[in-house]
């Protein structure tokens, strides 16, 4: 049989099939012959280790791929390469269960899997602000060879819009066009610190398909989230859409978030200049129903590895589609979060009563105790984060810095070598001259501020996060600076 080029193969499963308010369809067997589709995970980092894990207790037989040896020797002995609370516990009991492996072998996977998700990372390219598809490609091409029955690839990563197609590209020409190998999008919308919840009760789920047959396969491969939300009275909302829309869901979502966050920054920078306070001028908003609290609190700007880089990938895809105009906002969300940052600078130069020149404050002599250093509590992850941003630039002002963080030591101590790392917040803190909260743990964010100045030098403190409670730190003779907020 001739096969078919990318176009043809286009139009046959474009034309009959209606995506618009789509009901659930009808069952389809797995190709494998399996009862329930079985499934691959490509990827083991934290969207695909966190996938596998839980479709694992989902009751799926799953396997994660990876190339990383040393990784799949982790996830193997039960170890979660990363701390995301309650994942540990899912792994090891759906290993014991024998419906979770992992492998680095694509032929493997092909031979097991029914539905294969691309989980794999999408940096920002090195030469640009654009995403970097190069481990999305390595993953398809990886895999597609070895297919030898009808299966579904569907990608999860974030992509630029337009990258699923360029999937059913690579596909039709890795793979052997008999199997008719399809191709599906369904982004995920999981939060690091609260990832199991994300996944096990999602919010919603979107399915960018082209054939009904994709899109039974994809409910298959997800009926254990909506069974469990009928079990528990609930409903998933599922939205079905093209491939163009499913990939904008996720983008859309994030740059969504990141502008409420700056639009709130933006608001703390006139409360700067006009002496409001930015925490009551966010509830006062945030409890009209139409904006809504979430995400409205200001502080030192968002970091980690999706908001920022997400923005970026959006602008130069919108760039490339002639639609620049329409995101340059992002430009500016951007550049409200950055400025935070310096922010944070601006205020220990002001506490330590240094002044504040062209090329920021000198800092020299003194010692600065930075609490946090993941981009947000309940994670290790410190990509992108502002913590870590900051006490960067306050070690290049000349400031000695010392760091405590409850789970993100390690990974910051790679980043940032030149800072000090100390075992306890009372460490940290000991002899410091100004103290600085820069994510919102817990630890931090209850701690006695009493009892913390017997340890320190100076009682100062900026409160980038905006979490602690500052009349009880006035009270006890601290100096307080939060982010938007009258001193
Ligand atoms: C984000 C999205 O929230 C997820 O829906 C999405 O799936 C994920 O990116 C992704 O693309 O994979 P995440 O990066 O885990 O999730 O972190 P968020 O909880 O969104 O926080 C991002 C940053 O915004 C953090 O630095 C946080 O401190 C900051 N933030 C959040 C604020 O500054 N103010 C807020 O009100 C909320």
């Amino acid at each position: 049989m001739a096969r078919p080029g990318p176009d043809e193969r286009r139009r046959r499963v474009t034309t009959h099939y209606p995506i618009a308010h789509t009901p659930p369809p009808q069952p389809v067997a797995p190709p494998s012959g399996a009862p329930r589709p079985r499934l691959t995970f490509i990827g083991t980092g934290y969207l695909g280790a966190t996938y596998a894990i839980c479709f694992a207790e989902l009751g799926y037989e799953v396997m994660g791929i990876d190339i990383n040896a040393e990784r799949l020797a982790r996830l193997s002995a039960g170890q979660v390469p990363f701390h995301e609370p309650g994942l540990d516990e899912l792994l090891r009991r759906n290993l014991a269960a024998g419906r979770l492996r992992f492998s680095a072998d694509f032929a493997e996977a092909a031979s097991f899997g029914d539905v294969h998700f691309i989980c794999v990372q999408t940096p920002q390219r090195a030469d640009g602000l654009g995403a970097d598809l190069s481990f999305v490609e390595n993953a398809v091409t990886a895999l597609a060879p070895h297919l030898r029955r009808k299966a579904l690839i569907v990608g999860k990563s974030t992509v630029p819009v337009g990258t699923a197609e360029w999937v059913e590209q690579l596909v039709g020409k890795h793979a052997a066009a008999e199997h008719d190998i399809e191709v599906a999008w369904s982004p995920e919308f999981l939060q690091e610190g609260y990832a199991v919840e994300d996944v096990l009760r999602p919010s919603r789920i979107v399915l960018g398909v082209k054939s009904s047959w994709a899109h039974s396969m994809l409910h298959s491969a997800h009926k254990g989230v909506f069974d469990l939300a009928a079990n528990e009275d609930r409903e998933v909302p599922v939205v079905v859409t093209d491939f163009a829309t499913a990939e904008l869901a996720k983008v859309a979502a994030n740059a969504f978030l990141a502008t409420k966050i700056s639009f709130i920054n933006a608001m703390a920078e006139i409360c700067e200049v006009a002496g409001g306070d930015v925490t009551h001028l966010a509830r006062a908003i945030g409890h009209d129903p139409r904006i809504g609290n979430k995400f409205l609190r200001s502080g030192v700007g968002f970091g980690g590895a999706c908001l920022p880089k997400d923005i970026r990938a959006f602008q130069a895809r919108a760039q490339e589609l002639g639609a620049g105009e329409a995101l340059r906002f992002l430009h500016e969300v951007d550049l409200i979060n950055q400025r935070r940052r310096g922010r944070v600078v601006q205020l220990a130069a002001d506490l330590l009563g240094r002044s504040y020149g062209p090329a920021g404050p000198d800092l020299t002599g003194t010692r600065i105790a930075v609490l946090g250093a993941s981009f947000k509590p309940n994670t290790d992850d410190v990509r992108d984060s502002p913590a870590v941003a900051v006490a960067t630039k306050l070690v290049r002002a000349g400031a000695q810095v010392s760091i405590y963080d409850p789970q993100g030591m390690d990974n910051a101590a790679k980043a940032l070598p030149e800072a000090e790392y100390t075992a306890s917040l009372t460490a940290a803190a000991t002899g410091a001259d100004l103290v600085c909260v820069l994510t919102a743990w817990d630890e931090f964010r209850y701690v006695d501020p009493a009892v913390l100045g017997e340890h320190v030098a100076g009682r100062r403190i900026i409160d980038a996060m905006n979490c602690l409670d500052m009349p009880l730190w006035t009270a006890a003779g601290w100096e307080f600076r939060g982010m938007g907020r009258p001193s």
